[in-house]
């Protein structure tokens, strides 16, 4: 008999075919994702899930799937699901990590140019039949060459972030759990090993963590308190790694210059969010890897660890790999 699986959103079709080839799959076609309930009753007898960020993925819904073999997010972050929980049941996870490094990084220094060059603000100006000359005063904003980036979490995406700013002739520094020499040597970059000293000194700030306890509004009040007014702060790693409050507060106060995110705390921001009224602060809503070739590669990534899964093989990319050894 052929494994079941579900697929909790409509995703590239040759990942699809790879996967109807050798599972019986149903597919969540709508825009909006399941909602939990509705995922606890897909999963009941599924041998795989292909899950997104958006899927709640714990205790009650891995209760609700006694057969489950491997649940495959289609993401690099797995913050969606109790990896200890699916450890314990010999349940294994898999990410897609390494595809959506560069496009992240693009996505991530495209918010740095626009929320420093206020190019959002700008196009609003343009649109609102504001623009009537050329003036010396208006729309200033911050020089991105020649200034000093700070980078919090030197990983693969940190360290495209790192390239391209030695593009702009920025100075790199960073400030990670782990010193990286080679990258030091590598790339130029200088480890900062005091998170605040990091914060005070640089022109950009731009956040590049996972989501773990530890970094639960890892930046807050007493983090943008230290920073420059002129300091431009940017996150696409995960909305909860920031204390949106303070950021709020932060850009309202002239604390910062201005924001350019790719996260918020909730998802999707409420359109009644104070955030939404600033001018200085550009939200994207979680687009980072979102390019044609990368969803694809993505897509194909967590079919092949679905299937890996369901062959009871070692998945390629194995967030728990403990569970096969
Ligand atoms: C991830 O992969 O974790 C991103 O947030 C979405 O691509």
């Amino acid at each position: 008999m052929k494994p079941k699986v579900f697929v909790s959103r409509l995703i590239d079709r040759e990942a699809l075919d790879m996967i109807a080839k050798v599972a019986g799959m149903e597919v969540w076609r709508d825009e909006l994702p399941p909602p939990y309930e509705v995922l606890l009753e897909k999963v009941k007898d599924v041998d795989g899930l292909l899950s997104l960020l958006s899927d709640r993925v714990d205790t009650t819904l891995m209760d609700a799937a006694p057969k489950l073999k491997v649940i495959s997010n289609l993401a690099v972050g797995y913050d969606n699901i109790d990896i200890t929980e699916a450890t314990k049941r010999g349940i294994q996870v898999g990410n897609t990590p390494g595809v959506l490094t560069e496009t992240t990084a693009d996505i991530a220094f495209t918010l740095l140019m626009a929320a420093a060059r206020r190019v959002v603000e700008a196009d609003r100006h343009v649109r609102k039949g504001q623009w009537k000359t050329w003036g010396p005063m208006i729309l200033l904003g911050q020089d991105i060459h020649h200034a000093t980036l700070g980078i919090i979490g030197l990983g693969r995406i940190g360290i495209e972030i790192a390239k391209r700013a030695r593009g702009f002739n920025m100075n790199v520094l960073y400030h990670d759990v782990v010193r990286n020499e080679e990258a030091e040597r590598q790339l130029g970059v200088k480890y900062i090993s005091e998170l605040n000293e990091l914060l005070s000194t640089s022109d950009f700030i731009s956040v590049h963590v996972p989501l773990l306890p530890g970094t639960h509004h890892l930046i807050g009040a007493s983090e943008f308190a230290v920073m420059k007014p002129t300091v431009v702060f940017i996150n696409t790693s995960r909305g909860q790694v920031v204390d949106q409050k303070a950021l709020y507060e932060a850009l309202r106060l002239g604390k910062i210059f201005a924001a350019g995110i790719d996260v918020t705390e909730v998802e999707p921001i409420s359109i009644d969010d104070p955030l939404l009224i600033l001018e200085n602060v550009v939200i994207t809503p979680h687009i980072a890897s979102a390019s044609v070739h990368t969803r694809k590669n993505m897509a194909l990534m967590a079919a092949e660890n679905l299937l890996a899964g369901l062959r009871g093989e070692v998945l390629p990319n194995c967030v728990n790999p403990e569970v096969t050894q």
